[in-house]
């Protein structure tokens, strides 16, 4: 099987995995590969990639792409420890090969691209159905416990019909508006947890690794909308099965890459296909005891309530009263969705102060439109957005 993978998608944790740019079957898609790199690369971008030199417009077949041969690469993984740390190889392989490369594991070739215009060309191709990276080693822990695919798992008409559900209340940005309390609230918990952490440091105003406090944060917001429950994240000391979650997340996709280029048969006899499952089932009871928790207090509402008194509280509810999913669809979809807020956001925000540590000018342009539209003691609103172009622009970046 063939795939063009994309790099520079968000999804760089799920390198080679489950970047969401990533198409297979040879016909059609080799002929868009080929498209691909005459029209959409800039000149300075083409220039880099060995074999095309200026003026070689001409457009190049698999077999003439460059690539670490299939031994190196797996040498390159598995003994140099790349294969955790997998940004660092494909900053190494666009440097030597340029923005398109291929590598090959097993049955499976990838097609790397590493170019934002590249990647447009990729995604304005696509048609109804976009083509996507199959999902096997998800599909696979799917399959085996007997749980619903969700929107990264699914394909074609199905995955289609999912998304006309799940998009309501929720996947479109106008939709964002109904969650500004909520993420509000959340936001206080994360401001007074920043005040507590930087209280408690030696120097007194400093928080300790950015990124986990963002991760949490996020984690906390994601499950605040998704299952209108707070978990604690926040708190001085997590709870327990937050814990749990939080580190099966981490459990899921270290072992996932090991699964990836591991074949198949050495997966009753090394540990990693066992801690990638267990990964994924705690991530799965984790959303099902959530579930099951809500459906509770949806019947506790019926039968004191009756039908018409029922108030739909947030998407959950949302999902499960107009029988939209099943509580089983629920518990794929949902935890699929919990997978995709999470680090995909608090990386986003981590990368945004790094930059704007690093040019003081955009900080204060950027703290002056802020507080000019939501002074000090005001809570903000979605409405308040639509004033805050630089804010937009500096997220976008
Ligand atoms: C800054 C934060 C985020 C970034 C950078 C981000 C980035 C991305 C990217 C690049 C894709 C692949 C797009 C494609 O395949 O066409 C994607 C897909 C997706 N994202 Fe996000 N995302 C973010 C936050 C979220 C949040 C908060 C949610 C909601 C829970 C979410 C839910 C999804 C879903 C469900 C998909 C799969 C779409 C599908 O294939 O049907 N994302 N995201």
């Amino acid at each position: 099987m063939d795939r063009i993978a994309a790099l520079g998608c968000a999804r760089l944790r799920w390198p080679l995995l489950g970047s969401r740019v990533v198409c297979f079957g040879l016909g059609p898609h080799r002929a868009r590969a080929k498209a691909s790199i005459s029209k959409a690369l800039p000149a300075t971008e083409t220039a880099e990639a060995p074999g095309t030199g200026p003026g070689d417009r001409r457009p190049r077949g698999l077999e003439e792409l460059p690539g670490p041969g299939k031994l190196r690469f797996f040498f390159q993984l598995l003994m140099q420890g790349y294969v955790l740390h997998l940004h660092h190889l494909q900053v190494l392989n666009k440097a030597k090969y340029g923005p398109m490369w291929i590598t090959r594991i097993g049955s499976q070739t990838y097609v790397h691209l590493a170019s934002a215009p590249l990647l447009e060309q990729v995604m304005r191709q696509e048609g109804k159905y976009p083509i996507r990276d199959d999902m096997d080693l998800w599909k696979d822990h799917r399959d085996q416990q007997g749980l619903a695919y969700g929107p990264f798992t699914m394909q074609g008409q199905r995955w289609y019909e999912l998304r006309q559900v799940l998009n309501q209340r929720m996947l479109k940005p106008d939709e964002a508006a109904l969650y500004a309390d909520v993420l509000n609230e959340v936001i206080d918990s994360f401001m007074a947890r920043l005040k507590q952490l930087r209280g408690e440091s030696a120097s007194g105003d400093q928080v300790p690794d950015i990124a986990h406090q963002f991760y949490h944060f996020s984690l906390e917001a994601i499950c605040y909308i998704l299952f209108e429950k707070r978990i604690g994240c926040l708190e001085r000391s997590t709870p327990q099965d937050t814990k749990a979650f939080i580190n099966s997340v981490g459990l899921m996709f270290r072992n996932s890459l090991y699964a990836t280029f591991l074949p198949k048969w050495t997966r009753p006899l090394l540990p990693f296909w066992k801690r990638y499952l267990d990964g994924w089932n705690t991530i799965f009871s984790f959303g099902k005891k959530m579930i099951d928790q809500k459906l509770k207090d949806i019947e506790a509402q019926l039968q004191t309530a009756g039908p018409d008194g029922v108030q739909i509280s947030g998407y959950l509810h949302f999902l499960l009263n107009g029988r939209q999913l099943s509580p089983h669809e629920a518990v794929g979809s949902l935890s699929e969705l919990l997978m995709a807020g999470v680090d995909t956001t608090s990386n986003t925000l981590t990368w945004a102060l790094y930059h704007l540590s690093k040019s003081l000018k955009i900080q204060e342009a950027l703290h002056e439109e802020v507080v000019g539209v939501v002074p000090a003691g005001q809570v903000p609103q979605h409405k308040d957005l639509a004033h805050m172009p630089l804010l937009k622009a500096v997220l976008k970046e």
